[in-house]
């Protein structure tokens, strides 16, 4: 009988490109926005590399990433060791767009985190997550997005414009949002827009609060 050899854990951490270039941007927003000794739930965690570079940087907060897809896990975990993440939790399978999400035995969440996560899939899971800030987050606690965005007041960029229709070639659900639409869904769901902050390459940090 054939068992597979153990690896070492920084070979099982995936990491893309984008996220190594804008996790320090975030990091930084998130250092303001952030309360101490808060729980934040991620959505959308992918590899995990935001998950270990903010509990690395933050260690009062408690990080819960998760995904939609588990195949994800074994990245996030491996990040998890290899940065000895004590504060991170262990990633829950959560689908943004379903009406009750799997955030396991926790009390209170303070924040939600969506980085990059809106623009790349169906509009249903742009309203799973608002609605999900409605039921989960506690009063006065934040959501917040990462990603670029239309706004009716502004100009599109144009590697934005072409951005969209590259995502609407791969998928014709996928896309980036507006955010003046993604203000009245949320408005809807007790959340004001608080602030939004420029960010790098065309992005936004997007900063809804919990009424
Ligand atoms: C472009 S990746 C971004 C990953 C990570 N946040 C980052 O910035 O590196 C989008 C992520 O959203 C996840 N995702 C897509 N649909 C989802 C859903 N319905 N619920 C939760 N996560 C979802 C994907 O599995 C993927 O990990």
């Amino acid at each position: 009988m054939s068992s597979e050899p153990d690896l070492p854990d920084n070979l099982l951490c995936k990491k893309t490109q984008a996220a190594e270039s804008n996790k320090n941007a975030i990091l930084e927003v998130l250092k303001k926005e952030l309360s101490t000794n808060v729980t934040v739930l991620e959505i959308g965690s992918g590899t995990g590399q935001h998950a270990a570079t903010f509990c690395s940087c933050l260690p009062t907060i408690a990080w819960i990433p998760s995904d939609l897809n588990s195949d994800s896990f074994e990245s996030i975990t491996s990040w998890k060791k290899v940065v000895s993440a004590e504060n991170m939790e262990s990633p829950r399978l959560i689908d943004a767009a379903s009406p009750n999400w799997n955030i396991g035995n926790v009390n209170r969440i303070s924040a939600i985190v969506a980085i990059n996560v809106i623009h790349i899939s169906s509009f249903d899971v742009t309203l799973g997550i608002l609605n999900g800030a409605n039921k989960y987050l506690d009063k006065g606690g934040v959501l917040y997005f990462y990603g670029p965005f239309f706004q009716n007041n502004a100009e599109p960029t144009e590697s934005n414009k072409v951005f969209d229709q590259y995502l609407r070639n791969q998928n014709k659900y996928w896309g980036i949002r507006t955010l003046d639409e993604i203000e009245v869904l949320a408005r809807d769901r007790g959340l004001h827009l608080d602030k939004t902050i420029e960010m790098p390459k065309n992005n936004l940090s997007v900063i809804f609060q919990k009424n």
